[in-house]
Formats: C-alpha cells, structure tokens, sequence
C-alpha cells in the first residue's frame, strides 16, 4: 500500500476492508506521499466573496456508508441521455458489487467483468442515484476520494428538480475521458433569456468562464465555467486523494468551492462536519453564478433541486460529452464500451461524506 493511503487509513481507523480494497487500487498511481494535515486558514471576507452575507447554515442530513441508501434512490433503465450504459436498481447494484460501503465509504461503480453484446441495445450496467429530498437555499459539502475515471466515462455531480429543463440543472462536477479541468455549468429553460456575462468579474472568482448561454438546446454544453485546477477533475483528483466540494445556493446566486485532498487552505468547516457551515468565510469560489455574471433571475430559473450522482458512458450529444471527443468518435467509444470490461476498473465514485446545509 501506498504511504499516502496508509497515512488516510491509520487516520481514519474506522476505515472497512472494502474501502481499504478500493483504496489500494489507486496506489499504483499515487507518487507523492504527503500527509493530510492542512491547517485550516479563514478565506478572504465577505467583501471578498461575491457579495456574500455572512449567513451561516445548520446541519440537515450528512450521509455516510450506508446512510446513502436512505438519501437516495437507484434510478433504473437505460440512459436519460443515451449513454452506452443501463443503470440498474439497487438490488441488482448490489448484488453484483456495483455499489457497497463501509463505515466511512460510499461505492459506486460500472461493471467492468463483462463483454457486451454489440448488437444489444443495453448499455453496461452503471448506476446513478437521485436524493430523495429538494433543496433551495441550502450549503453543501462532498468529500470524494475517487472520481469515476477511464476514457469513455463521464461522470457528475448535480442537481436538478421539477420539469426539466425548464426546473434549471446546476452541475458542479462534470467532465470527459479523464480530461481535466472541471466544468461547473448552469442549463436554464429552452427560452430563458439565462447569458454569462462578457466580462466576469475574475475577482469574484478562481475559474474561468467557457459557454455562455444557459438557455438549454440539444447541443448546448450550458453555461459556466471551467476551474483553473488541474486536480480538479479524473486521474490527477485521484492521484491526490480527491478533495472537496462546497456549494452554496441562495435565492440569489449559485456557487461552487474545490480544495484537493492536501489544499492546506480547506476550511475548518468543509474538512470536518461539525454541524455549521459559512461559506462566506470559505474564500473565492471557483465558479460564481450571482446577478454580476449572469442576466437572469436565479429564483425564477431554479426550482427546488435534488441530488444525483452518476457515471455515464459515451454519449455525443454536444461537445462536453465523452462519445463526441472520444479518438476515432462516437461509434469507437461504444465499440470501446463493449469490447473492454477491464477499462471500466477504476470508473467509480468512492465518496466520505455528503453533508447538507439549510
Ligand atoms: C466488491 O468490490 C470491492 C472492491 O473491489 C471488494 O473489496 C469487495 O470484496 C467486493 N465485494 C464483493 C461482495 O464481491
Ligand atoms: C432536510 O431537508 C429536507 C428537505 O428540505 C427535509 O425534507 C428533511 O426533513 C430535512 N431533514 C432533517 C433531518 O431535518
Ligand atoms: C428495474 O428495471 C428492470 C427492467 O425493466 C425491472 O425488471 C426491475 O423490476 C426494475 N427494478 C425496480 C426496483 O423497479
Ligand atoms: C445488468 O443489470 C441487469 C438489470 O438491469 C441484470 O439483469 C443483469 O444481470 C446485469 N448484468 C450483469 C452482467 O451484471
Ligand atoms: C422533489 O421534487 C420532485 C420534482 O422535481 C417531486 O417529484 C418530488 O415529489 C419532490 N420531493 C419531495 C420530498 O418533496
Ligand atoms: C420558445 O419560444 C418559441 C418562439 O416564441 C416558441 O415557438 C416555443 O414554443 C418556445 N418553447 C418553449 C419550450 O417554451
Ligand atoms: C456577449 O457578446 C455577444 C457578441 O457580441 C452578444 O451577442 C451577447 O449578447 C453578449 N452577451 C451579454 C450577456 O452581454
């Protein structure tokens, strides 16, 4: 084992046998063993920080281990967005090792021992899962070790919620073919008059903006931005332990905070669950949706959200999706889906904590 892991599993001694299992598999790729002990640090004020009121919020749900099964539900079928995947129910997850836990760790994986049938139109069996609550204005901490990896794969974190899309998505982890760096987007009703600005302001935040209308079409990656973070996103999060990721969402704004795993500036209150969150003193946010860098009025473009997190496979439907970029294009991508079980190892999410803020 890697000296880095053994340091994170002598850590948290709670760590299971399964977690532990998982953990190995990334070793191979780690090369710098550091200690994760940052010293917690106040970011910028809330002059600093995007207009921030300095609200502070208290602890709804954290989930950890198996709590997920109780915060979020398997969606079943094939891929809203056909991906080369099938996602299957929880029992069927479960029964053939595509999500498990331990006391400290959430597993979701794709199958990776089975060749696929060309001529089938079932995807490899994936999974995603959707929370079973809504949120509005509410703060929100991840703690990932390991993001989905391996070309053909595209994984998210997000939220949506009500009739889609005109409900509004905010996804605040997203990317393709281990191609880094994270993309943090907005995707708003069909006619939504939803632009980034020309001219965001880069002291507001770290990232730097990409597409910039919101207004949803078949071939709109949406808008946003993309950190400046090489850690951010695939192989290189892993190879670091992975991090964190913060958001906040006030009827007025939408905003997304990463520090990787050995960031010595993470806040005290995103690194340890300790009931309270305060964004404000979190420091610059890395992607900044507030009335400076967008033309449309949050609340009236998003309704209550919920919750998913996935592992898609292909798709190229716009630019942002794996099958559009992936070598030799979309029809490679799934004849690489189908063909290589083995490449699908270390498609999967292993995630600490999700804690929620209201
Ligand atoms: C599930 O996969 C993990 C990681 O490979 C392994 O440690 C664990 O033993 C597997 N569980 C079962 C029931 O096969
Ligand atoms: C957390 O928030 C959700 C959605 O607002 C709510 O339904 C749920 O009861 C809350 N959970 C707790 C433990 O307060
Ligand atoms: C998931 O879908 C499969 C195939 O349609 C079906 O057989 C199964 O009952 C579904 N599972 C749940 C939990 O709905
Ligand atoms: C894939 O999932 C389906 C349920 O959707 C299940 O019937 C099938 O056995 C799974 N295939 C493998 C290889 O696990
Ligand atoms: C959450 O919103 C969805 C619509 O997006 C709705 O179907 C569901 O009933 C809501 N859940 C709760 C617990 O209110
Ligand atoms: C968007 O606007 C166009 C032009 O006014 C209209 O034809 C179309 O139905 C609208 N689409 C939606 C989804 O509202
Ligand atoms: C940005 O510039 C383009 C091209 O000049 C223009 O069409 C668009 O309306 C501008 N967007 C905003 C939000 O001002």
């Amino acid at each position: 084992m890697c000296n880095f892991w053994r340091l994170v599993l002598l850590a948290t001694l709670s760590a299971g046998a399964e977690a532990a299992s998982i953990h190995k598999r990334s070793c191979s790729q780690s090369s710098t063993p550091t200690t994760p002990a940052p010293v917690p640090t106040i970011g910028p004020g809330a002059d600093d920080n995007g207009g921030n009121s300095a609200t502070s919020y208290q602890l709804n749900e954290t989930w950890i281990g198996d709590k997920f099964y109780e915060g979020f539900t398997f969606y079943n079928g094939s891929s809203p967005t056909q991906g080369r995947v099938n996602y299957v129910d929880k029992d069927t997850a479960l029964a053939s090792n595509l999500s498990f836990t331990s006391s400290d760790a959430f597993v979701l994986a794709v199958d990776s021992v089975t060749t696929l049938d060309p001529s089938s139109t079932v995807g490899r069996n994936s999974t995603r899962i959707e929370g079973v609550h809504n949120y509005t204005t509410h703060a929100a901490v991840l703690d990932v070790r390991h993001m989905p990896e391996g070309m053909a794969t595209w994984p998210a974190y997000w939220m949506m919620g009500g009739k889609w899309p005109e409900g509004g998505e905010f996804d605040i982890i997203e990317g393709v073919n281990d191609s880094p760096p994270n993309a943090m987007s907005l995707h708003t009703a069909v006619n939504s008059s939803c632009l980034l600005s020309n001219d965001t302001d880069s002291s507001l935040m770290k990232g730097t903006p990409d597409q910039k209308q919101c207004a949803w079409t078949i071939d709109n990656t949406g808008c946003g931005f993309k950190d400046t973070n090489s850690h951010s996103f695939g192989p290189a999060f892993n190879e670091r332990g992975g991090g964190w990721y913060a958001t906040e969402r006030t009827p007025s704004s939408l905003k997304v905070w990463f520090w990787s795993r050995n960031d010595p500036k993470v806040p005290q209150d995103v690194r340890e669950d300790s009931g309270t969150v305060s964004p404000s003193t979190w420091g610059l946010p890395t992607a900044s949706f507030t009335s400076s860098s967008i033309s449309c009025d949050i609340s009236e473009n998003f309704q209550p959200h919920r919750f998913i997190i996935n592992i898609e496979l292909c798709v190229s439907l716009t630019s942002m999706q794996a099958g559009a970029v992936f070598p030799g294009g979309p029809d490679a991508c799934v004849k690489h889906v189908n063909e290589n079980p083995d490449a699908f190892k270390d498609a999967y999410w292993d995630i600490a904590r999700l804690s929620v803020y209201k």
